[in-house]
């Protein structure tokens, strides 16, 4: 019974942070997703429960409830989604009470944008209850929003690749365009176990931008013509130019201090397992790396991170961004 909707994690490849300004950006939708199932409801209730979290509450007449675990947690958990809800509701004139349960594999503040892919998800299951069928540019611009909420100023990078999946080479003023990458990009995602926010890594580097403008300037650069590297390196599957490019890109955001120690372990954790390339993915500061891997290197590598204190595991690229799981 009720109508479920799903969508993918991410890792962004290479470009985080300075995508924020501008720069190109290459990002992959991977095989972990959320999941958002839709009721409805007798009364003008919004209930949202969240089974991997242990949050639950519900909103009424612009008051929040909680009914499960810290209140305060819960509401901000839930105010995007609320948000995105109301979107739905709004575009299609309806008003509606609803019982929203998200379920979701994705490691939470980690950088592999949990966020974006419950709100894309929940969106998509509120439309399809309304037996709508929303685009998917509306998709992404409703999840935008609600990931405004979350992250401040965010690229839009995460909503954009958990609406359409794939490889998506993104840039804020001229939009994305799916790049057609064929090869096997084997990866081992390291999670440090640390949850961080994305908005407060923002900041930093935005007071960093703001007091080194000129070195930011052609640090900047650098990070362009690595991204701009990387999508010829992906045309012609060549994997140790990406790994290179990684370990490249991961200087400027260590350099721009986004990374951290638990970070650090990982990474060289990595390297000397014999990845091609390691990096930082997402905000940093703990969350998550990446790691590039011949696919015989990838149970070394799994190993390695796990005994330097991470938690790791193997990601493929999906093609599939949202999508109606049921109705
Ligand atoms: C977050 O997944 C990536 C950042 O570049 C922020 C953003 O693009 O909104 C750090």
């Amino acid at each position: 019974m009720g109508v479920v909707a799903s969508a993918p994690a991410k890792v962004i490849l290479l470009g985080e942070h300075f995508v924020v300004y501008g720069e190109p950006a290459i990002v992959l939708a991977i095989d972990k997703r959320a999941y958002a199932k839709v009721e409805n409801r007798d009364d003008k209730r919004l209930y949202l429960r969240s089974a991997n979290l242990n949050l639950a509450g519900y909103f009424e007449g612009g008051a929040f409830k909680a009914e499960q675990g810290d209140p305060k947690e819960a509401r901000s958990k839930f105010e995007p989604i609320k948000l995105a809800v109301e979107k739905v509701l709004e575009k299609y004139g309806e008003s509606v009470g609803l019982n929203i349960e998200i379920n979701s594999t994705v490691p939470v503040a980690a950088g592999l944008g949990s966020s974006a892919a419950v709100a894309a998800a929940a969106t998509a299951a509120v439309s399809a209850s309304l037996s709508v069928k929303m685009s998917k540019e509306d998709i992404l611009r409703i999840s935008y929003e609600a990931e405004k909420i979350v992250h401040g100023a965010p690229s839009g990078i995460d909503p954009a690749i958990s609406t359409f999946g794939g490889a998506l080479l993104f840039q804020m003023d001229t939009g994305f365009k799916p790049l057609d990458v064929s090869v096997d990009i084997p990866l081992v995602i390291g999670d440090t176990g640390i949850q961080r926010s994305t908005r407060s890594q923002v900041e930093k580097v935005r007071s960093t931008k703001e007091k080194y403008e000129q070195i930011m300037g052609y640090v900047m650069h650098a990070a362009r013509e690595i991204v701009l590297r990387a999508v010829d390196a992906l045309k012609e599957n060549d994997l140790e130019t990406i790994g290179d490019l990684m370990n490249i890109n991961h200087a400027l955001l260590y350099g721009i201090g986004v990374s951290d120690e638990s970070l650090e372990w990982l990474i060289n954790a990595a390297r000397k397992a014999g990845a091609l390339g390691a990096k930082l993915t997402g905000g940093g500061g703990g969350g998550c790396m990446i790691a590039l891997a011949q696919n015989e290197r990838l149970q070394a590598i799994l190993e390695a991170i796990q005994r330097a204190g991470g938690f790791p595991f193997v990601a493929r690229k999906t093609n599939e961004g949202v999508k109606i799981e049921s109705t």
